[in-house]
Formats: C-alpha cells, structure tokens, sequence
C-alpha cells in the first residue's frame, strides 16, 4: 500500500470526490467489489447477485449507499443500513429477485447452495443484528490501484456522517478476529473498537467493531 500524504492534501481531496450512488452506480459498484474482495463469497455469488444487492441497500429507507469518484470512475464505495432487521426483513423480501440473480451461479456451482442459504437466514436469529438506532456496515471497498490514499478513510466519515443523520447512535460492523490484520488495522485507524467477539459460521471467530455514530 502507498504511504501516506500530507495533512491538508490527499484526504480533503479523497472526502470530496464522496457522492450518494444512483442505480447508475451498481455496475460500477460491482466491478469495485468483485477487485477489492477477489476470494468471498459474495463475489462468488457473481456479478448479477451483487447489483441486485447493493440495488437493495439503495432502495431500503435506511440504506447508506457513499461512492467515491475520481476522474469520472467509482473508485470506491461504502455500503449499510440504519435499521438493519428492517433490512434483513426487505431482503427476505426480495427472495425472488435474489434467486433469479443467483440461478447462474447456482447452477455452475449447485455446492454453494447450502452457505447460500445460511447466509439469508442471517437477520433471522443466526447471527445477532444490531438494534433500530444503530447502523451496519456492510461493506467497504476500495479499487486496489488507488489503495492507501485516504478514500477509505472518506468513505468511513461520510458513511458514518449519514448514519448519523438517518438516527443511527453508532455504526457496527463484524469481521474475521483471525488472520485479518490489514482490515482490522484499517478499522481501528478509522476509529473502530472491537465491542465484542463471537462464533459465526463454520466456527469463524468475528469481532464486532463499533464506532459512535454521532
Ligand atoms: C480496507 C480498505 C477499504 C482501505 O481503503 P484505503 O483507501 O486503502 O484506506 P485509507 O488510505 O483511507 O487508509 C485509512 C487509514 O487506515 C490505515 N490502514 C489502511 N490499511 C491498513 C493496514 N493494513 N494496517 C493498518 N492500518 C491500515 C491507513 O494507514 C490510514 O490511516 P492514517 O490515515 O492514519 O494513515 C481497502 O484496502 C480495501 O478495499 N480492501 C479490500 C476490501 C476490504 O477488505 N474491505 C474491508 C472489509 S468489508
């Protein structure tokens, strides 16, 4: 990763390429994902199932969808929700569009049904999700070319600031507590505190960081 900038250069110029994403966005959206996160699951799920996904963090009341742009291209976003059962419950909802943007994968790879299906049983008891006036972070990413130049850090404040403004007293998010330095050191640079750590699926050990939302 790049080393850092000077005060008062990269990171003002980084907070203000961030702009609330359109539907135009989600392909662009996609693409970003599918660089920063080469080996999950989620990118596994293919291109189609992302669009649809970040579709629905746009389309739900709460949903905090912040991208970033430099030189008229995403270069990266921030994606949750205040409210989160609330989202959980309309992405149960929207099971049938899901599926359909699913059904390629599924059908190159029928395995991948089973994680498939835990995973939307999250919201449901699996997995504890925060509280109405807190806000998940769902996802964050940065393209790789344009790493360690203060965009993450934009994305952060600016998905923090809205959570804010959308009633949310804190931001949460889960991620692996093992083998994970680079996105637990990231977290912690942005403020993050590790609040608790619990068993999710397959035994992982997750960390759930907070940070004040106001
Ligand atoms: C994590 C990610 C979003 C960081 O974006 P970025 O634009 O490179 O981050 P920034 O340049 O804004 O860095 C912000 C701060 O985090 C720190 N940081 C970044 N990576 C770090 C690491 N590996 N270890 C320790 N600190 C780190 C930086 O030093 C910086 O702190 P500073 O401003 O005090 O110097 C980006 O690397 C990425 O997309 N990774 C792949 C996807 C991912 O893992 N997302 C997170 C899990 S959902």
């Amino acid at each position: 990763m790049p080393s850092h900038r000077e005060p008062g250069g990269e990171p003002a110029a980084a907070a203000k390429g961030c702009r609330t994403a359109t539907p135009a966005d989600l392909p662009a959206i996609a693409v970003v994902h599918r660089a920063a996160f080469p080996d999950f699951f989620t990118t596994e799920l293919g291109p189609s199932f992302l669009r649809a996904y970040y579709r629905a963090v746009l389309e739900y009341a709460g949903g905090v969808l912040v991208v970033h742009e430099a030189d008229g291209a995403v270069s990266g976003f921030a994606a949750g929700f205040c409210a989160p059962e609330g989202f959980y419950q309309e992405l149960r909802g929207r099971k049938l569009q899901l599926a359909a943007a699913l059904l390629p994968t599924v059908l190159r790879r029928p395995r991948m049904l089973r994680r498939i299906v835990h995973n939307f049983r999250r919201g449901a008891g699996d997995e504890p999700v925060g509280p109405s006036d807190s806000s998940e972070l769902s996802s964050i990413a940065v393209a790789p070319a344009q790493g360690g130049r203060g965009i993450g850090r934009a994305l952060i404040e600016e998905f923090v600031r809205r959570s804010g403004e959308g009633g949310a007293r804190y931001v949460y998010l889960t991620t692996d507590a093992d083998a994970n330095e680079p996105v637990i050191g990231f977290y912690e640079a942005v403020g993050f505190t590790v609040h608790h750590t619990f068993e999710g699926y397959a035994g992982r050990r997750m960390h759930e960081f907070r940070r004040e939302g106001r």
